[in-house]
């Protein structure tokens, strides 16, 4: 792998944790991971199914509309009040634990989020986790009105760090946008936080990580 010369990362899962949401779900079930996984699942679905249908709505919409779906499959009774507190978790989300000291060794180069997240939901985590000193940019979807794994996405990269997609390693926790990034021309690395299975999907990163901070010694 060549050295990359800047660094965008996916938000959801690769940077920040989304933990405090299935925390948040302890309100109104006994399963909260069932919960979450259910409702995480039917948010990519919608995603890939908006962009198919060419009817993107922001990510604060198709979080919210396969939280409702979510619900009503596991027939759990909520409240707007508690469901509007599901959603609120998403705007306060931490960063994993070595988030933060990894950005720092890998600073000297551009970092850049690259997101499926509204503008003002990646606003919130950026500003709740800290993060934001260490992100020359912060880039959503929304610019573009479709989702990952759209190459319409993953043009943002180049076009807003103005280096080739193949100078830069793209980082994600999720195999279908390492799918997704490499089908588009990136160095890819996949941190599979969950010892996950790679997709079937003709493409393979250039490298792989059980957390962000194996990243530098590996380079
Ligand atoms: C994102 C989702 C894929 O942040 O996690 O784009």
């Amino acid at each position: 792998m060549a050295p990359p010369k800047a660094f965008v990362f996916d938000a959801y899962g690769t940077l920040f944790d989304v933990h405090s949401v299935v925390e948040a779900g302890r309100e109104i079930t006994q399963e909260p991971q069932t919960l979450s996984l259910t409702w995480r699942q039917k948010q990519l679905e919608y995603t890939w199914l908006r962009a198919l249908m060419g009817r993107y709505e922001d990510f604060w919409k198709v979080t919210e509309a396969a939280l409702r779906f979510t619900v009503r499959r596991l027939a759990i009774t909520a409240t707007e009040a508690q469901l509007g507190r599901l959603m609120e978790a998403y705007l306060s989300l931490a960063a994993f634990p070595e988030v933060t000291a990894t950005l720092e060794r890998l600073k000297g180069l551009p970092l850049a989020i690259l997101s499926n997240g509204s503008p003002r939901m990646l606003e919130a985590a950026v500003h709740s986790s800290g993060l934001g000193p260490y992100l020359r940019h912060v880039l959503s979807v929304d610019t573009v009105k479709t989702y990952k794994p759209s190459p319409a996405v993953y043009a943002l990269g180049p076009k807003a760090l103005g280096l080739p997609a193949g100078e830069m390693l793209f980082v994600s926790s999720n195999a279908w946008d390492v799918a997704g990034a490499k089908a588009s021309g990136y160095q890819v690395c996949w941190c599979n936080r969950a010892n996950a299975t790679m997709e079937e999907l003709g493409f393979r990163p250039d490298l792989t990580v059980e957390r962000l901070d194996q990243i530098p010694g590996r380079l």
